[in-house]
């Protein structure tokens, strides 16, 4: 006789993303081969609200919404590789594209989120490339200081960079690295994934920007540095110069863009893929 034995249905809860579920986040992105750690998936929910997929107790799905005035950034959008191709992203998606509300929607994609993102009504708007290695001490072409700054003065900065307002997000950014500025200029440096990332990096020229990356490059050097930058600033081949290669990177996309008011200064290297 043949004993046919049904699983009972899988219960699967899509729920407001707590403290509580960092823990099954971060084994999902390590999962996923992605570098975080519990801290920096805490830097982001520090700003952000999002969902959490679990099912037998297990987070199974996440995604974030995080807020930066009239811009949100979507991102951590995982779902564990078992689950894939039912519907679920989608699901997680469209929760946390209504927590971003009438703000201009932006992300960074992976080839693999790519089709359904375009799916969702975002369309490319450049690539990311992402930099990392051992750093190499590099003199700077111009003086930067590495110390305290008004991190009021450097988030206008920066929201005239990036239409992206964030002060609270880049103070707390500058408390646990190192500010960089020069003239026309600033960076921030700080622990991330394997080592350090820097970013953001906003300057009104290439010129500034090289000064501020080299200066950090020579801050690190010896270290593992990793820099996201938008491909069509240009200076990917400047950092690798520095003793970093390109290791992949992502499509930038937008959903519902916002007019930007023109400015001088330039975002040449993001907080994360996920912050922007
Ligand atoms: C990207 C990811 C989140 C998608 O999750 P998922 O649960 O497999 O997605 P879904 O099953 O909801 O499918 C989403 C849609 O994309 C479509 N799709 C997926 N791959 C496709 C392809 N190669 N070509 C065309 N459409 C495709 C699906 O048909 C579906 O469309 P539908 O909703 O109209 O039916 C998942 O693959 C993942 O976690 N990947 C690893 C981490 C990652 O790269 N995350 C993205 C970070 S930006």
């Amino acid at each position: 006789m043949t004993e046919i034995v049904t699983s009972a249905p899988t219960a699967l809860e899509i729920a407001p993303f707590t403290e509580a579920h960092l823990p099954g986040a971060l084994a999902l992105s390590q999962a996923a081969g992605w570098p975080h750690r519990i801290e920096d998936w805490a830097l982001g929910l520090s700003v952000s609200q999002g969902v959490a997929a679990v099912s037998n107790g297990r987070v199974v799905s996440t995604g974030l919404c995080s807020f930066h005035g009239p811009v949100a950034t979507l991102n951590m959008i995982i779902v564990d590789e078992t689950m894939r191709g039912q519907g679920l992203g989608r699901q997680v998606m469209e929760r946390i594209i209504a927590l971003a509300g009438d703000r201009e929607m932006r992300l960074v994609a992976t080839d693999e989120g790519l089709p359904l993102y375009r799916k969702l009504g975002f369309s490319e708007a450049g690539r990311i490339v992402q930099l990392q290695g051992l750093a190499r001490a590099t003199p700077p072409e111009r003086p930067v200081c590495v110390g305290p700054a008004d991190i009021d003065m450097l988030a206008a900065m920066d929201l005239a960079a990036s239409g992206m307002q964030r002060q609270p997000l880049l103070t707390r950014i500058a408390e646990m690295g190192e500010t960089l500025t020069t003239e026309g200029g600033f960076a921030l440096l700080r622990p991330f994934g394997r080592g350090h990332v820097l970013g953001p990096v906003v300057a009104q020229d290439a010129a500034t920007a090289r000064a501020l990356i080299a200066a950090a490059a020579s801050h690190l050097a010896g270290h593992f540095l990793r820099i996201d930058m938008p491909e069509d600033q240009g200076l990917a081949a400047f950092v690798e110069t520095l003793g970093l290669s390109r290791s992949g990177g992502g499509t930038a996309m937008v959903r519902a863009p916002r007019p930007r008011p023109q400015s001088n200064l330039q975002t040449h290297a993001l907080i994360s893929q996920a912050l922007g």
